[in-house]
């Protein structure tokens, strides 16, 4: 039997953005309860909700003050069990996000850590230094300034591979790994899907790195996820992770691995005992060009091969949306039949099917951390509250929304775009339905298809063939190949046979039944 989440479309969801319930202009979990029939009429298999947990917010809930509660801004821990039930109730699944790299600061176990160093949790986070001495190699936090920060009460230094607020977990202390076990394994008791495991790569601080201030690798964090791939304990911790997993059956463990080369991607897999979906950066960062796309996706099959599972997104809440990128609305509709229709599990982002973009946020407004050295993140624009109505505020909540939804994004709502055939949110529902219902789409190999300026690729189950075509450039596309039945293009009439080749207009997609 072929695992579920191999067939699934992924929905991730932004809590504090997508449906305020209470009444307090932040999303929250009876919010998504109340929308559970638009995921459901979407036809995505599984949603994934960034950190519900409890949390002081620096760091919009990446920083868990304890990591199996519910913030009472999301709402209660009856709220996500009965969210879990109405999903499950519709055959999605709800794959929750885990933070193994850090806590808060305000996390009972880094407050006994920095009160007692010879006590329980003394070890439970990365302790180095003394009031006198700085620990050797300074390194770079990958929210920019020192790593380290001296905790005045224990006169020691602390790692944080991110805010200062977010101390480091020391995975090297056996109490941590089964601290951590046990969190998971509470959340598959009550009966979540899944995990998205935040920060993979920050795992890879191996005492060896960290205590070595020569290695010119170590000197900023955020080349860990060069060295991230070779580590031995950042392997450990994905074992221990996937070891509670699998005891629980049918779960899965997909994984923020950003990494420089696609090729890296393939240790994270472990042998089958690691993550099953480590999310492949590269198309989101590939130019929206056939050229750019052909090589990620090649380098992919090939570092992949049969066995892994590649997992591909195009938007998420740290980067800006696919229109900073993709400027054309109809390369928006081009690019959503690339995402669903590789070989892989897709994530859609929550208002990408809508075509949503990033508007710029006043400094005052801004809500995301400012680094140590001033940088700012910038990343409130990607987390903007979702347009439900064209009514002004959005039909989100009964008051001022935290961050204020732009004018614009009024006329891409939820209910103007379902008066409308020919809507963004037509297609991603047409082209999820239409993945669901054809085998060689969810599961079957990829060849490629030497179409020049054009991407084109076949599909193939033991019965059926599918050709996708997509074309970026502004200029039709010429591209032999077998004739059949269109199953989908992104416009009417984008797709055309002449003899024995198919002519692709400029700027669409198509999808085709081939015989
Ligand atoms: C990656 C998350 O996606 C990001 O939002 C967060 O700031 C960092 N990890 C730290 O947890």
């Amino acid at each position: 039997m072929t695992p579920w989440w191999k067939h699934a479309v992924i929905y991730q969801i932004y809590p504090r953005s997508f449906a305020d319930a209470s009444g307090d202009g932040v999303g929250d979990l009876p919010g998504i309860l109340a929308h559970v029939d638009y995921i459901e009429r979407l036809g995505v298999d599984a949603v994934w909700l960034n950190p519900i947990y409890p949390s002081p917010m620096r760091d919009m809930g990446y920083d868990v003050a304890d990591f199996t509660g519910v913030d009472p801004r999301f709402g209660t821990l009856e709220d996500l069990d009965a969210l879990v039930d109405a999903l499950h109730r519709r055959h999605i699944r709800l794959i929750l996000d885990f933070v193994p790299n850090h806590s808060s600061d305000r996390h009972p176990w880094f407050e006994a850590s920095r009160r007692e160093s010879g006590g329980p949790m003394g070890r439970h986070y990365i302790w180095r230094g003394s009031r006198a001495h700085a620990p050797s190699g300074d390194l770079t936090s990958i929210f920019g300034g020192s790593a380290w920060s001296l905790d005045p009460e224990r006169g020691q230094y602390y790692l944080h591979s991110f805010l200062a607020e977010q101390p480091d977990l020391n995975w090297e202390e056996p109490e941590v790994v089964r601290a951590m076990q046990e969190a998971m394994a509470t959340w598959f008791r009550r009966g979540v899907d899944g995990f998205r495991v935040d920060a993979v790569t920050a795992l890879a601080k191996d005492t060896y790195l960290l205590d070595d201030g020569t290695r010119p690798e170590a000197a900023d964090l955020r080349e860990f996820l060069h060295t991230a791939p070779r580590s031995p304990l950042m392997h450990r911790v994905l074992r221990s992770l996937r070891a509670v997993a699998d005891t629980f059956g049918d779960r899965v463990l997909v994984g923020e691995t950003w990494v420089n080369r696609i090729a890296d991607l393939a240790a994270f897999y472990g042998d089958g005992d690691e993550l099953q979906l480590p999310m492949n950066f590269a198309l989101m960062e590939a130019e929206p060009t056939a050229a750019a796309w052909r090589t990620v996706v090649d380098e992919t099959e090939s570092a992949l091969g049969e066995g892994r599972w590649p997992c591909y997104f195009l938007e998420n809440h740290d980067i800006p949306r696919l229109p900073a990128r993709v400027p054309d609305p109809e390369l928006l509709r081009v690019v959503a039949v690339l995402l669903l229709t590789l070989r892989g599990t897709p994530i859609v982002y929550y208002g990408q099917e809508l075509g949503l973009w990033s508007p710029p946020v006043p400094p005052e407004a801004q809500q995301d951390p400012v680094g140590r050295d001033g940088t700012r993140f910038g990343r409130d624009g990607a987390r903007m509250p979702m347009p439900w109505t064209d009514a002004p505020g959005g039909g989100f909540s009964g008051a001022a929304p935290w961050l204020e939804i732009p004018p614009g994004y009024l006329r891409h709502a939820v209910s103007v775009q379902e008066r409308r055939d020919d809507s963004l949110l037509a297609l991603y529902r047409a082209l999820i339905a239409l993945r669901r219902s054809r085998p060689s789409l969810t599961e079957g190999a990829y060849r490629e298809v030497a179409a020049g300026g054009a991407l084109a690729y076949e599909r193939l189950a033991p019965r059926e063939r599918t050709w996708v075509m997509v074309n970026p450039e502004a200029r039709p596309m010429r591209i032999p190949g077998p004739g059949g039945e269109i199953l989908l293009a992104t416009r009417p009439g984008v797709l055309a046979r002449d003899g024995e080749i198919w002519r692709l207009e400029g700027r669409s997609a198509a999808i085709v039944d081939v015989r």
